[in-house]
């Protein structure tokens, strides 16, 4: 996607609130490495949190996590250039004094980028804490997931980032938006011409998505109480590449022209109701640290999804997620129609899977298209067969640091926007307090029966092929 009209200033400084947090740990200092292995961070990157840490306890902190990481410590110089541009401010977020400290870090900076990677519950005071201080003039806001935890949530964050920043200096993210396999989703439909004639609900069936885990909440169970798999990955992550699939053609080239159509995706969802969803959680749940022992939170879900739109009318689209599952890969099948007559026997198999596009998102990056052919021999009979049009095993950039640095270079791509997010919410909202008790479903498995029932109607979930040759 290319940028906006306006080239805008890069900023000159990074702020990272929640530096001694988990995110930054596992994501954020991996992510400003790589931007410091390319020589794309040369500015203060000023750490805050309320813990009494030393300058010295953070670059250890920095280098601990670095050293963790996939790829390790591997170009000392960059690390080392890191490290000179950390610093900290100690403070708690809704004391004045914690903003007028951070304003002596910036010194002469006048176009910091603010990173909340703090629990949600603390965004609306970093904000107005930062309105208040005159540190958001000319700034940038970069806002972790999950934005809100409902429709009303969500448009109170959004107000209160609205009054204080305009909405090109907010940066919502949703980190599968970075992602090359996801991307390549939106210039596979319009880099090619073949694929728009079919495009709809003249010949595709259904659609289906899945995400699976084959790990459980890692320690973060309190978080998974309050949020719960429709919040935590589904209402974003899933609605994401849904809104990627089942776009209209962008009108130009800016990316502004690709929110809008995807937020014009999620207004056009038909909101869900209880019957449409299926909620599990897998065995053992309950005893996760900061669960609660009679929990009735969802580790897996699978709905039935439907787009009220010319192209897609009456098209199912079905969407899982869960943790604990039999693997782990995300995966998506556009399930063409059969074809008007069977004159072959064996032309419509009974899970009418013949003809389908395939895009493996996880863990490699794959597009493959399913046809039957002819085995050779007197009788026209044939096989299933897929033709692998891309088959990546990804040196990609990892999506924390795209996302970084295209926020602190003012290109919003790949953030979420406004209204966007609203209208998801609006979709999950109705079943996020009124819906059917979780059902029990066993680690290791694909989830709760009760999904196969879901999806009975339009044939079966088909698992992501964890042996296929593009899978190991
Ligand atoms: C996060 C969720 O947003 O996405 C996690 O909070 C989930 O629960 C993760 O595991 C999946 O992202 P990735 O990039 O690790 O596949």
């Amino acid at each position: 996607m290319d940028g906006n009209k306006a080239e805008a200033a890069g900023s000159d400084a990074l702020v990272l609130y929640g530096v001694t947090g988990d995110l930054a740990h596992k994501m954020i200092f991996p992510a400003l490495y790589s931007l410091a292995k390319r020589g794309e961070l040369g500015v203060p990157v000023v750490g805050v949190a309320s813990s009494n840490w030393s300058q010295a306890q953070l670059r250890k902190r920095a280098t601990d996590s670095i050293s963790a990481s996939a790829g390790g410590i591997d170009d000392r110089p960059a690390l080392r250039r890191l490290l000179a541009l950390l610093d900290y401010v100690q403070g708690n977020y809704q004391d004045p004094h914690t903003f007028g400290a951070l304003k002596r870090a910036l010194g002469a900076a006048r176009h910091p980028a603010h990173y909340l990677a703090i629990p949600p519950a603390l965004f609306a005071a970093v904000i107005q804490g930062l309105g208040a201080a005159g540190l958001a003039a000319g700034a940038r806001v970069i806002v972790e997931k999950p934005f809100g935890r409902d429709l009303a949530s969500a448009r109170e964050l959004n107000s209160v980032a609205r009054s204080v920043f305009p909405e090109d200096a907010i940066f919502r993210i949703d980190h599968f938006l970075a992602k090359e396999a996801i991307m390549n989703i939106l210039y596979f439909r319009f880099a090619n011409s073949f694929l728009e004639p079919i495009w709809n609900r003249n010949y595709i069936a259904s659609v289906q998505l899945t995400l699976a885990e084959d790990f459980g909440v890692k320690g973060r169970g309190a978080f998974y109480e309050s949020a719960g798999c429709l919040r935590d990955v589904i209402q974003n992550h899933l609605f994401q590449i849904v809104a990627l699939l089942a776009m209209e053609p962008p009108a130009y080239r800016g990316f502004g022209a690709v929110h809008g159509e995807s937020a014009d995706v999620f207004q056009a969802m038909r909101p869900l109701r209880p019957e449409d969803l299926v909620r599990g959680q897998y065995a053992g749940y309950r005893r996760e640290p900061g669960v609660a022992a009679g929990s009735d939170v969802e580790t897996y879900c699978a709905l039935r999804l439907y787009i009220d739109s010319w192209r897609w009318e009456g098209v199912p689209w079905y969407l899982r997620s869960g943790k604990y599952l039999a693997g782990r890969a995300a995966e998506v099948i556009v399930q063409l129609k059969p074809p008007p007559q069977r004159l072959f026997a064996d032309s419509a198999p009974a899970n009418g899977a013949s003809n389908y596009l395939r895009f493996r998102l996880s863990p490699n990056s794959a597009v493959a298209l399913a046809a039957r052919v002819k085995r050779a021999g007197k009788a026209f009979v044939g096989e299933q067969r897929e033709l692998y049009l891309v088959d990546e095993r990804p040196g990609e950039e990892a999506p924390y640091a795209r996302l970084l640095g295209d926020a602190m270079a003012g290109n919003g791509a790949l953030f979420t926007r406004e209204d966007a997010v609203e209208a998801a919410w609006a979709v999950v909202d109705p079943v996020l307090k009124t819906h059917h008790r979780v059902q029990p479903y066993k680690r290791g498995s694909w989830g709760p029966k009760a999904a196969d029932a879901l999806i009975a109607a339009h044939g079966s979930w088909k698992n992501p092929g964890f042996t296929d040759a593009a899978a190991d």
